[in-house]
């Protein structure tokens, strides 16, 4: 499967599905990295990585919808087979969304549907959980709300505080937003009734 990553900063989980994507097994090629913010460091790993790049600047359009216009011209470009979000910053359209179905992914930093939407490392935290970790989901108009691909997850250790616990679970994203990807792309699983089947098998 053709696969772009949107990314708007470090880009450290398209990294991972880069790094993964380096097996010839793997059942997914990263075809294009494209940015919202031009000075991300993710560019800088994936144009070293021999993996084309794109930025297109939110700060050029007026408005969501000329964006994820614009936006969506840019990624169908590299005729992708599945778009993954990868610490994408921006919040896409319905008709942006839509326009993907089942092909457009996410990683979200929680146990979902535990801690959806922002800082979600020091919500885990007061909230005095002993488990967090993180998923991939399918995206849908509700933010991190779509089905569940994936999930993995952490222990929350006493003395932690929220970077030690952001580390901990991106180093679990690392190795779960491969592993998702792969199970997506090679079609093994199945969206019924907005819920994701056939995993468990994989
Ligand atoms: C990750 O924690 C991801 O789950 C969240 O934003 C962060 C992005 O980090 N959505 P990186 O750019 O992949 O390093």
């Amino acid at each position: 499967a053709r696969v772009a990553v949107l990314v708007s900063g470090r880009g450290s989980n398209m990294a991972a599905l880069i790094d993964a994507a380096r097996d010839p097994a793997y059942p997914a090629e990263i075809v294009a990295v494209i940015s919202n913010r031009p000075g991300a460091g993710a560019l800088v790993i994936a144009a070293r990585a021999g993996i084309a790049t794109a930025v297109v600047d939110h700060k050029a359009y007026p408005d969501r919808t000329s964006f994820d216009a614009e936006l969506d011209r840019v990624v169908r470009d590299f005729q992708p087979d599945v778009v993954c979000l990868a610490g994408f910053m921006r919040i896409l359209t319905d008709g942006f969304i839509e326009g993907w179905g089942d092909r457009l992914i996410n990683i979200h930093p929680a146990l979902l549907p535990s801690f959806k939407g922002l800082d979600t490392h020091a919500r885990a935290l007061e909230a005095g959980v002993r488990l967090h970790g993180c998923t991939v989901h399918v995206v849908t108009p509700e933010m991190d709300s779509g089905p569940v691909i994936a999930q993995a997850a952490v222990p929350v250790l006493d003395g932690d505080d929220e970077a030690a616990l952001a580390a901990r679970v991106l180093a679990a994203e690392h190795r779960l937003y491969p592993h998702a990807l792969a199970l997506w792309a090679t079609g093994a699983l199945r969206l019924t009734n907005g819920r994701v089947t056939g995993a468990d098998a994989a």
